[in-house]
């Protein structure tokens, strides 16, 4: 007898589903095998291993030492035990040009989808053509640091937002199954999310995206670094860990979180 856990997993159909039905999709990044199993007994639907990891995890000060090989690894820990909810890992600072890479967080760490940042549209088409699923990712991109500065919100100026908007189509002609928008003015991820027939996840992007991300260890308050102002510590009012979870994801599937104070 086989007794191994039976697997349901959310598919693209399930999550665009739900967008078109005006349900809203809930994200946690997850980098580990324990954190993914209660992420997934809790009922997320998404989980995202990120390259956020460089940061909260391996202690750099930015995602950009993060390599392929680091992210394989996570992304397979964190597929092995869950059961349900859909994964998307990201592909870290210089591993897009080859598409051997995303075939690597498909095929050894067992990803459902791929996301990249940037309006990199031909590289997505490129991906999609050849059966690998891809998230874009556009507003605030942390590979860019050095190019911004300073992580801040994106989209503010008319011409900024107006970029951000073609980009947006842009990638979706280009194939993308998704898109997250990161730290950009609620209206402008508003007007995106309304515009567009792929699911819209936000962080740092309002109430009126198809769904929200945020990073595990921001919504734990256990990060190294300061938490940023869209995001909420969800320990505050919780007595576990799996309590501070499951508030997150009835929060926003009800639409009350990310309130104006953690928008923009
Ligand atoms: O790496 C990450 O955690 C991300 C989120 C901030 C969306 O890309």
């Amino acid at each position: 007898m086989n007794d191994k856990p039976i697997k349901t997993l959310l598919t693209v159909n399930d999550l665009a589903a739900m967008k078109e039905c005006g349900e809203k999709i809930t994200c946690l990044t997850a980098y580990d095998a324990s954190f993914s199993a209660l992420i997934d007994k809790v009922g997320i639907d998404m989980m995202l291993v990120g390259d956020s990891l460089g940061m909260v995890i391996q202690g750099c000060d930015t995602t950009l030492p993060v390599t392929i090989a680091d992210m394989v690894y996570h992304t397979r820990c964190v597929t092995k035990a869950r059961r349900r909810s859909f994964v998307i890992a990201d592909l870290p600072f210089m591993s897009y040009s080859t598409p051997a890479n995303a075939a690597k967080l498909m095929q050894r760490g067992g990803a459902q989808m791929v996301k990249l940042e940037g309006p990199r549209f031909e590289i997505v088409s490129f991906l999609v053509d050849q059966g690998i699923p891809v998230c874009g990712h556009l507003g605030l991109l942390p590979q860019m640091i050095n190019q911004l500065g300073t992580y801040k919100l994106q989209g503010k100026e008319p011409a900024e937002a107006k970029q951000i908007i073609a980009d947006a189509h842009l990638l979706q002609q280009a194939g993308a199954g998704m898109l997250v928008l990161e730290c950009v003015p609620a209206e402008l991820a508003k007007e995106i999310s309304a515009q567009l027939s792929i699911p819209v996840i936000g962080i740092g992007a309002g109430v009126d995206c198809d769904g929200q991300v945020l990073v595990l260890y921001d919504m734990l308050d256990v990060g190294i670094d300061k938490r940023p102002r869209f995001s909420k510590n969800f320990m505050l009012q919780a007595a576990t860990i799996e309590a501070a979870i499951d508030a997150y994801h009835q929060a926003v599937k009800k639409a009350l979180f990310p309130s104006l104070e953690h928008s923009f």
